[in-house]
């Protein structure tokens, strides 16, 4: 059986990771894969974690199956974080706890699939690379537009609309919430508010991607666009994850979210979604999502945990500020959020800096400006500029 197979290649981001720590130079920068680093280069487990962990290890009795939903105190103490606090909205939304925000996306094309086989998903590009493979596999057609001029590094709005007004109702349009993933350049308020009224008008139903929030400019602000869009529509699917703000990566932690205004269709989505989960996973694994329960459950820990994310949120902006500082040409990193920004330049010149210069970036030119110093600032502008992307840098 296994002779009809063809090879397939290793993820190219995961794939840094190991090409990063087998590098012995002592002077290389990664601004790969997208986690955290504080000033050491470190992803530390995050105090409150400590402390949530500390806690269940001291308080946990049991570890009997919960069920394909996992734990909805989990989900449900989320909401008012996603959501908003004292929200209508917050009634007419009912959650599944998924192994990552993957897990969730997996889950929600699925469910696409499942209730409008014919749907497909419009995709702004440049999007983080797993997006369309995970629609694809689920049978869900995928539409991609470009949106991001990356020699401009701007959004061409006109080429959303024209996607968004060629789309067929019942269509999905995938949204990335806050903290673009790979450009770092989000849709401004206005723009939010003119793709709010489209799609209501053209009958599509947003799936919003919210992998960062309190990374860009804070947990509040960072969840705005979404609750614009939810606060618009009819119908819409949030897939979120903890793994970034929370720095569970590995414990895979996410929910999938689905709104309606109808509340009985919402109680049958719910029922799907939890047959969905039962044939996938079964059910999601539970630590990681009873560390962050364990957070929010406790005020004082809660209140440690959004300090760390401030700080967190701080020091990234702080990188970005330092590279755009180094370069005139790199002033637009300063003006985007999230973990990333995305230089238009070719592999070739990726692969050069990488052998040449120990700085590693995603093959798109795709750097997680959270993975520097802002020391190395002047290092990575020097490598850029010896490579023939940047003009001499500034003396
Ligand atoms: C990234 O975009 O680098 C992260 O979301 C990690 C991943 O799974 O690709």
């Amino acid at each position: 059986m296994f002779d009809k197979l063809k090879e397939q290649p290793a993820d190219s981001l995961l794939a840094l990771i190991k090409a990063f720590h087998a590098d012995p130079r002592q002077d290389k920068v990664d601004l790969g894969v997208g986690v955290y680093r504080d000033e050491q280069g470190r992803t530390p487990v995050m105090r409150a974690v400590k402390l949530a962990e500390k806690h269940l290890l001291e308080t946990q009795d049991s570890k009997r199956y919960l069920g394909p939903e996992g734990d909805l105190t989990f989900v449900n103490l989320l909401k008012p974080i996603i959501f908003g606090a004292g929200r209508d909205l917050l009634d007419q939304i009912v959650g599944i706890q998924t192994p990552g925000g993957s897990g969730a996306l997996r889950l929600g094309a699925e469910l696409v699939a499942a209730a409008n086989p014919n749907a497909r998903v419009w995709l702004g590009t440049p999007s983080w690379p797993n997006h369309a493979p995970i629609f694809r596999s689920a049978r869900v057609a995928v539409a991609d537009y470009r949106f991001v001029d990356l020699e401009m590094q701007k959004i061409d709005f006109a080429r959303v609309v024209e996607a968004l007004s060629s789309a067929t109702a019942g269509d999905v349009v995938l949204l990335h919430g806050c903290c673009h993933n790979p450009t770092g350049i989000d849709f401004t308020a206005v723009q939010w508010k003119q793709i709010a009224a489209l799609l209501v008008e053209r009958k599509l139903v947003p799936f919003i991607d919210l992998a960062y929030q309190g990374l860009g400019d804070g947990l509040e602000q960072d969840a705005e666009p979404a609750r614009l869009i939810l606060d618009a529509v009819d119908e819409a699917m949030v897939a979120y994850s903890c793994d970034k703000n929370f720095g569970l990566y590995r414990e895979r932690v996410g929910a999938l979210y689905l709104v309606s205004r109808n509340s009985r269709e919402l109680q049958i989505a719910d029922t799907n979604m939890a047959s969905l989960a039962r044939v996938n996973w079964s059910m999601p694994p539970d630590h990681g999502a009873a560390i962050v329960r364990a957070i929010l459950e406790s005020a004082e820990l809660t209140e440690i945990w959004k300090t760390e994310l401030q700080e967190m949120c701080a020091r990234v902006n702080g990188n970005r500020a330092a590279l755009a500082a180094a370069h005139p040409d790199l002033a637009f990193i300063a003006l985007q959020r999230g973990l990333f920004s995305n230089l238009a330049i070719s592999k070739e010149t990726v692969a050069a800096l990488r052998l040449k210069h120990g700085i590693y970036m995603a093959v798109t030119g795709r750097m997680n400006l959270a993975g520097m110093q802002p020391a190395d600032a002047g290092a990575i502008v020097k490598a850029l500029h010896a490579e023939g992307s940047l003009n001499a840098p500034a003396a």
